[in-house]
């Protein structure tokens, strides 16, 4: 960290301009719970039960619809802008949430008084100036239990150079009256650069596409991203650094697929493997070999208890959600995982504790099962059908409900953000845009109109809208419940 903001531009920013209303996966505490319990760390307060705390909350759109899911655990959101906990409360409010509170603090300031389970910090570390980045660290270490997980985000290098490097000349492009046929805005400037390149060389097809990614992003995300104040990425090395110097031991990434990025060779994992045993200068040779941007990295206190890695512990649920028929096949599978494919497809989605799965594989094979090492085996396999995608680890089942067809409903949540014209946020934590006007329609969701209501008033408004097809969605997103808000939520077994 170099020295030196004396003013503070960031504080500028937040209070001129709203950061976009966003929920991020990323910050679903089940899926910490799951990666967390996956790289080993044991003594996990569950989802269901614990304190979370979020550095930076903005408007709380990570915060609340976790606070509607978890009612028996507790939330604190801090920010240091008084607009955007305003906006927050009223949420709260509106959703009669009552175990959620939203703090107006300055972080570089604030106390401590409880301890937390999951502590968020997600889009601040690579956009603070120095003593804030400091003082995140400083209290992640203070904050969190025993078995507590702080998920931090931050930009990271060496893929993050080009872009930074643009940066200046983006900005004075876009500034300059002489290239003012780029289009004047950044976000222009970034679309005519990415015409500009073309597709000859290997490093104009590399600067066409982070050009176009800077132009998507656009004006609503750059100036708090690319374009912020102070956008500053890190080397893993000093973010390990900085945690190893506070006692905090890195665990791995808050999604733990992204442990292995995309990108990586699979011709290079012998070399790899070897350097297992160095994780922080693997950690490094990942993120050079892949150019990933971004991360969202774990930590707990270095004491916190250990195990070796396991799929089977009690807090992993199993779906395999998106169609059994996607159940990845893997090289080498052992012999049992014959019988433990039939048991998932006969799951047809729903959501199962991976030791009753275990279960009823044991059943059939019945004196062919060999605990220990069948047991050993699946788990081998659920990690790595996991990390392709086609199947999910949760700490909690997910039960998706709602009904299209009869008086379709979403929750109080989602009514208050729709008729705010903010996005709507789905089961599995995604942010969902829809176009504005579709907000209205959202927002009358409330289990009093029928479906055939809402589909005669969608007809008129939004000729263009396949209604029955979009409440079809909704349904399968998790985003329509039913009368008692349950469905659709995470029912905790
Ligand atoms: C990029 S936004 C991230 C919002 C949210 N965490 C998310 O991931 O969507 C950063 C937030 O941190 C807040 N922030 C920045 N510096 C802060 C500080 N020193 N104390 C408190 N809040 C701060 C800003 O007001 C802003 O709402």
């Amino acid at each position: 960290m170099h020295n030196g903001v004396v003013n503070d531009p960031v504080r500028q920013l937040y209070s001129e301009r709203r950061y976009p209303a966003l929920s991020h996966p990323v910050t679903d505490i089940s899926g910490l719970a799951v990666s967390a319990r996956l790289a080993g760390l044991q003594g996990l307060a569950m989802p269901s039960a614990c304190r979370v705390l979020e550095f930076g909350c903005a408007s709380g759109h990570n915060l609340l619809p976790l606070a509607a899911r978890y009612p028996g655990s507790e939330f604190t959101g801090l920010d240091y802008s008084d607009t955007a906990i305003h906006a927050a409360r009223q949420a709260a409010s509106a959703a009669g949430l009552e175990n959620i509170r939203f703090e107006v603090a300055d972080l570089e300031h604030w106390r401590p008084s409880d301890p937390c389970d999951y502590l968020i910090a997600h889009g601040i570390l690579s956009w603070v100036p120095d003593p804030v980045k400091a003082r995140v660290m400083d209290l992640c270490s203070q904050v969190l239990t025993d078995s507590g997980v702080a998920c931090i985000s931050y930009n990271t290098l060496p893929g993050w150079s080009l872009r930074r490097d643009l940066v200046p000349l983006i900005r004075a492009l876009a500034g300059n009256p002489v290239a003012a046929a780029l289009g004047g805005s950044p976000a222009a400037v970034a679309a005519a650069l990415a015409g500009m390149a073309g597709a000859a060389t290997p490093h104009s097809q590399y600067l066409k596409s982070i050009c176009n990614d800077i132009a998507r992003k656009g004006p609503a995300v750059l100036p708090f991203d690319e374009f912020a104040p102070v956008s500053e990425p890190l080397y893993f090395a000093h973010f390990a650094t900085w945690a190893a110097d506070r006692a905090l031991h890195y665990l791995g990434e808050a999604c733990f697929r992204d442990d292995l990025p995309e990108g990586i060779d699979v011709d290079a994992w012998p070399q790899l493997t070897k350097l297992a045993e160095d994780p922080l200068l693997l950690q490094q040779m990942l993120d050079l070999l892949s150019g990933r941007t971004h991360r969202n990295s774990l930590l707990c206190r270095e004491e916190a208890p250990f195990e070796e890695r396991t799929t089977t512990g009690v807090v992993l649920h199993f779906a395999a959600g998106r169609g059994a028929g996607e159940l990845p096949v893997l090289a080498g599978e052992p012999a049992v995982v014959k019988v433990f494919r039939k048991v998932l497809l006969e799951l047809e989605g729903d959501c199962v504790p991976v030791p009753d799965l275990l279960e009823r594989t044991a059943d059939r094979l019945g004196g062919g099962w060999e605990p220990t090492r069948h047991a050993r085996e699946l788990a081998g396999w659920i990690f790595q059908a996991a990390r392709l995608g086609g199947l999910e680890l949760r700490s909690e089942a997910l039960h998706i409900g709602g009904d299209p067809d009869g008086k379709p409903r979403i929750s109080a949540l989602n009514r208050h953000f729709a008729a705010n014209g903010q996005p709507v946020v789905d089961a599995r934590h995604v942010t969902c845009h829809f176009p504005a006007g579709h907000s209205r329609l959202l927002a009358a969701m409330d289990g009093s109109h029928s479906a055939r209501e809402l589909a005669a008033r969608a007809a008129k408004e939004f000729p263009e809208l396949d209604f029955a097809g979009w409440l079809q969605h909704l349904a399968g997103r998790g985003i329509l419940v039913n009368e008692d808000e349950s469905a659709g939520l995470f029912i905790s077994d």
